[in-house]
């Protein structure tokens, strides 16, 4: 049995046109897989703290005791044991909401996610080989003249290359809140490739 980790950020809920994209995703998904169970983590509800410095230090306490097994470190092994993964989020400030920040900083535990080997290279320890971001944006950021300002899916790339994951895919519906578009149009497309890639991931 293998395991699809969805890890929701869409803040707005149930108005988010992300988290419908990503449901059609995963409804799409299941049809085509039904031997993989899917497991959502909703970081809306369930508040992760910040690593305010007590927190950071808490943490740089029980990895240096060695325990790695501390309920606070779930969510990393979670992460690091899923085969496929999903993050859902929307196009906030070029990037993406900050609670999905806090996630990211919570899993990013060296040992566990990522390490190093005896020559201090450093190595990826997740075990999934594919994470999908699925995300909406306000303006146009796949445009030769912007792509370098979109700072969320290069993020996440990168993150994939340190945690070992290796295939990094998008699914991206944008340019949603500009007046000169058919944003129902772009939807629409977005909503027919998650359909293709649902088969394929
Ligand atoms: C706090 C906030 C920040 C945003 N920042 C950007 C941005 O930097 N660039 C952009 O193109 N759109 C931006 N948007 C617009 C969203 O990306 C867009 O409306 C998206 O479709 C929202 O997704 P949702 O419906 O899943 O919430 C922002 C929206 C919010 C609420």
């Amino acid at each position: 049995m293998s395991e699809l980790l969805f890890v929701n950020a869409c803040v707005r809920g149930e108005r988010s046109r992300t988290l419908a994209l990503a449901r059609h995703f995963l409804s799409e998904y299941v049809k085509n897989h039904p031997e993989v169970t899917v497991t959502e983590r909703n970081l809306m509800t369930e508040r992760l703290e910040p690593q305010y410095p007590e927190v950071l230090e808490h943490r740089d306490e029980l990895w240096n005791a060695g325990k790695l097994d501390d309920p606070s470190f779930d969510a990393a092994w979670q992460f690091a044991k899923a085969d496929k993964i999903v993050i859902a989020a929307p196009f906030w400030d070029l990037s993406y909401p900050a609670i999905l920040k806090i996630y990211l900083e919570r899993i990013s535990v060296c040992d566990i996610t990522f390490g190093y080997d005896a020559d201090g290279n450093s190595v990826g320890l997740s075990r999934a080989e594919k994470l999908l971001l699925i995300t909406t944006r306000g303006g146009s950021f796949s445009l030769p003249e912007t792509a370098w300002m979109e700072s969320g899916a290069h993020h996440l790339k990168a993150l994939c290359a340190m945690y070992g994951i290796p295939a990094f895919q998008l699914l991206c519906a944008e340019g949603l809140d500009d007046v000169r578009n058919n944003k129902e149009a772009i939807l629409a497309q977005a909503m027919g490739e998650a359909r293709v890639l649902a088969t394929q991931f």
